[in-house]
């Protein structure tokens, strides 16, 4: 006797394709996701070791902190939908770069670059983008230097090259730059003029801060050693 079940009719046929169809596409955007979080560890990792031989043999770490922040599924679909990109994982991979982002804090502005030179010049990574935001601040006064970078991450059955966000700045540009992200969002981007205009004096001021800090480091570095060194 042949049981019902050993039988499926064609809307239960078309059911079983979505749900694995459906697995296909949970899976793949699982994989999707491993990716920038699989490329970000091994930035971090390459960070890490840069501050760790920096302080242990030099006495002094030009990175001050790091951080690191992945898109979720929806900022990514938002964001997608927002810059009228196509709604599939190739398309997005090409069109959005800030999937995994990642942040260093410096504590002066030469070490911005110099942290720039020493990753991009790593064999592994591929420099696509160089915003430079130090040289040439934002209308708004931010300051920062952003890479957009592609690292291969090597995963059972390919390699993929995975594109990475990574800002770097001093401590007084992230400091300014995350009152002016909680001012924007309070006022919805409709900031008033009145703290615009502050807002742009805070940058100035941040920037003279730098400078000044960089000058006084360097003249210490100059003078050499303390005596009971
Ligand atoms: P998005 O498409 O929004 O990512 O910007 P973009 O492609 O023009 O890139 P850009 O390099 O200018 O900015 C990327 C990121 O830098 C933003 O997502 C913020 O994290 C940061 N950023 C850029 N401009 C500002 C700013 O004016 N204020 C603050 N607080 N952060 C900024
Ligand atoms: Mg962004």
């Amino acid at each position: 006797m042949t049981d019902a079940l050993d039988q499926p009719d064609d809307a239960a046929n078309t059911a079983l394709g979505t749900i694995a169809a459906m697995r296909e596409l949970k899976l793949e955007l699982t994989r999707f996701m491993m990716s920038y979080k699989f490329a970000t560890d091994e930035m971090l990792t390459k960070i890490n070791i840069l501050k760790e031989e920096f302080s242990s043999i030099h006495d002094y770490s030009p990175i001050e902190h790091v951080s690191s922040r992945l898109k979720s599924p929806e900022g990514i679909l938002k964001k997608a939908i927002r810059k009228g990109h196509p709604l599939e994982l190739d398309g997005i991979r090409d069109n959005i770069q800030d999937i995994a982002g990642i942040r260093i804090t410096c504590s002066f502005i030469s070490d911005t670059y110099r942290i720039r030179d020493l990753l991009a010049g790593q064999r592994d990574v591929t420099v696509l983008q160089e915003k430079d935001y130090i040289r040439e601040p934002k209308a708004n006064g931010y300051q920062s230097l952003h890479l957009i970078v592609a690292i291969p991450v090597f995963m059972s059955d390919r390699v993929q090259p995975v594109t990475v966000e990574i800002q770097i700045r001093t401590i007084a540009m992230d400091f300014w730059a995350s009152l002016e992200h909680k001012i924007f969002y309070k006022y919805n981007g409709a900031v008033p003029d009145t703290l615009v205009e502050d807002l742009r004096q805070a940058a100035d001021a941040a920037n003279r801060l730098d400078v000044q800090m960089e000058l006084l480091h360097d003249q210490v570095v100059a003078r050499g050693p303390a005596a009971d060194d």
